[in-house]
């Protein structure tokens, strides 16, 4: 009999802990490059490690599916919801519609430029830009420059142009790098670099000496269609410590990529998440960005060359040796 009532009042526990257990909406983008399935799995781990419970919504790469997928979460009980936006400007409808129903929003590595966002968590964007740019410039202080950049409608993007350009901007107007080619892409997809590279090679005689690429997958792209030799000689940039790139940085290919790891950001918005949705304070600073500020969170990207991708991203775990070589 005893057992039976502890076993009773265990059942009932449980089911009250599931019954309370704070529901976390996560909206994803796409999982065409390579990350983010890394960030959902260590993101869902860690709130599900607090007691929370995760619904996934992915509109594969289609901003306005998003916004009705962001509709259904706000309709399906969650306490907050994290938002890895598609199209940044598109996005501030889903923030809206949040905010009627008094639920807070995450934004999630890219932000949603609108004051209504409860907390913005990601890597310095600027800094990332600005660390690709002088890791290029200290190679090369004066030379072709090409750049390859992400889609407008990820702030990122801009994040990462304008920290492009506080390193190079003043060479740029002196005449010491001439800019040979700005490629902005639609998408953050190594097909459209190939495309926007390989035509480029054929119909200039001018080559790059340097290749800003703002994602490992655009250099990755250029790296198909770049004569090895040629890639061999100049400076290609990248982000996101994917493992192509660390093949082709250890075969002298691409020359950097910018480490951004997962698990601080993944972990920290979990963290963050689960605060919001119990309507507690979150530890975070003002940002201003345009003539908004909101709560943000920044982490502090890492250049990663030839020289130190073993204490960084092997030693992290990030990838292994037999990933990167074989
Ligand atoms: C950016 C992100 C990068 C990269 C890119 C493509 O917003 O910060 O790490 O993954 O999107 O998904």
């Amino acid at each position: 009999m005893r057992s039976v009532k502890v076993f009773l009042m265990g059942a009932l526990l449980i089911a009250s802990s599931v019954a309370w257990a704070q529901k976390v909406g996560l909206l994803m983008d796409s999982y065409v490059i390579e990350r983010w399935r890394t960030d959902q799995t260590l993101f869902t781990e860690k709130i599900q490690s607090l007691g929370g419970k995760v619904l996934v919504e992915v509109p594969h790469g289609n901003p306005d599916e998003q916004v009705k997928l962001g509709k259904k979460l706000l309709a399906s009980g969650i306490d907050v919801l994290v938002i890895v936006p598609t199209d940044a400007q598109k996005a501030i409808a889903i923030v809206e519609a949040a905010k009627a129903a008094n639920i807070p929003v995450l934004s999630y590595d890219r932000l949603i430029p609108t004051k209504d966002v409860s907390l913005y968590i990601s890597y310095d964007g600027t800094k990332v830009g600005r660390l690709q740019a002088q890791y290029a410039k200290d190679k090369v202080p004066a030379g072709n420059y090409m750049l390859i950049n992400g889609p407008k409608s990820d702030n990122n993007s801009i994040m990462f142009r304008n920290g492009q350009m506080d390193v190079i901007q003043s060479e740029i107007k002196s005449g010491k790098i001439n800019v040979i080619a700005d490629f902005i892409l639609d998408d953050w997809s190594e097909l459209e670099a190939i495309m926007k590279v390989e035509e480029f090679l054929s119909n200039n005689s001018v080559r790059p000496d340097v290749i800003i690429a703002a994602n490992d997958a655009l250099a990755t792209g250029a790296l198909q269609v770049l004569p090895r030799d040629l890639a061999a000689k100049i400076v290609i940039t990248g982000q996101d410590a994917e493992r192509m790139a660390l093949r082709n940085i250890v075969a002298g290919q691409q020359s950097m990529t910018v480490y951004k790891p997962i698990k601080p950001l993944a972990y920290q918005a979990a963290e963050a998440a689960m605060k919001l949705a119990k309507k507690q304070p979150v530890g975070a600073t003002k940002m201003k960005y345009g003539d908004i500020e909101v709560n943000a969170i920044l982490l502090d990207p890492i250049v990663v060359d030839k020289t130190n991708y073993k204490d960084t991203i092997v030693k992290d775990g990030h990838l292994s040796m037999s990933e990167i070589n074989n």
